[in-house]
């Protein structure tokens, strides 16, 4: 009797050890976009090849739309453990490292062809691992696309932003490019971009293409410039104490679908920006101002002092590595 209690103590112990053992890891991927979008589609393509690949060790649920954190919050929820995987614009790093700003410089990266050859390089890759005493491990970097100035009114000089109220991500840099035409820059949240602009609650914003589309943002706001004045990229982050909790094989084969979807959600930027430029053209709602090229060298001129501003925090020979991708 004792002999059978004891196997099948022995049996339920193994086959329970075995069911814990089992469970897939969650991982949630958190973001404030929608899934229309080359962040959006990358997470779907993300899930979809871990649920093909290996389903019986992970499981992939992605948020879109700030459903589960909006982006001043998520990086505090990963390191809490409360999600595993986000893709905040390179822009929203500032409360952990200083050097991710170089993104932020206005007039930087002539194209994106250049940010993909700055992020591609020996310094780009290196700026992966600056997060890493912050406890958070940066994958790869994902694109969106150039940013583009939206207003109430049309903005061809920087004489005419003086004054206007602009919402910006949270970004010291961002504040500085505002704050060098004149004008009024507001941190806020990306959820409530939409409704501050409705309300005129501010005059305008700056974003991608594929942004202003996907958020409806070109239904209020009646201008849009075609400035292309800096760069909307994306981090792709999980905290060190996730990924180190998964076996090397695992990790091995989440960053090889990472790759992969990121390579897609690239693909998808590419297309977006001219796509959904487009259909805003279509809709009419909003005009699209191009600049000359004399009125872009007056937003040059105005904006690029704030390189020498934060020079010293960025530093200057990642700059010059930057600078030296546009050619
Ligand atoms: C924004 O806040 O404007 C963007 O960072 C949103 C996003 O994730 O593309």
């Amino acid at each position: 009797m004792r002999l059978l209690a004891a196997a099948v103590t022995t049996l339920a112990m193994t086959f329970g050890a075995q069911a814990v053992m089992a469970a897939p890891v969650e991982l949630k991927f958190s973001h404030v976009v929608a899934e229309n979008t080359p962040k959006g589609q990358m997470a779907l393509k993300f899930k979809e090849l871990v649920q093909e690949r290996m389903g019986d060790k992970v499981v992939v649920e992605v948020f879109p739309n700030s459903q589960l954190f909006g982006d001043n919050k998520v990086l505090e929820a990963m390191l809490l453990g409360d999600v595993q995987m986000a893709a905040p614009a390179l822009s929203k790093f500032q409360k952990y490292t200083d050097v991710l700003q170089i993104f932020d410089l206005p007039f930087l990266f002539k194209d994106m062809a250049a940010v993909e050859r700055f992020q591609q390089g020996e310094e780009g890759q290196k700026l992966l691992g600056s997060l890493r005493k912050k406890g958070l491990v940066g994958l790869g970097y994902l694109h969106n696309g150039m940013k583009q100035l939206s207003a109430s009114d049309p903005l061809q000089v920087p004489a005419d932003a003086s004054g206007k109220k602009f919402r910006i991500m949270t970004s010291d840099v961002l504040q500085a490019q505002f704050e060098a035409v004149d004008a009024v820059p507001l941190k806020k949240p990306f959820s409530e971009v939409f409704t501050l602009l409705q309300t005129k609650a501010i005059d305008g914003q700056e974003n991608t293409w594929s942004n202003i589309y996907s958020k409806k943002f070109f239904e209020v706001q009646p201008y849009i410039t075609e400035s292309n004045h800096g760069v909307l990229d994306y981090l792709v982050v999980t905290s060190t104490e996730f990924w180190v909790s998964l076996d090397e094989p695992v990790q091995v084969e989440l960053k090889k679908a990472l790759d992969e979807a990121i390579a897609y959600g690239n693909d998808i930027a590419a297309k977006k920006t001219e796509e959904d430029k487009q259909q805003i053209i279509d809709s009419r709602r909003s005009e699209v101002l191009t600049l000359t090229a004399e009125q872009r060298a007056q937003w040059v001129e105005a904006m690029k002092p704030v390189w020498k501003q934060f020079e010293k925090d960025i530093g200057a020979d990642l700059i010059k590595a930057a600078e030296a991708a546009n050619q």
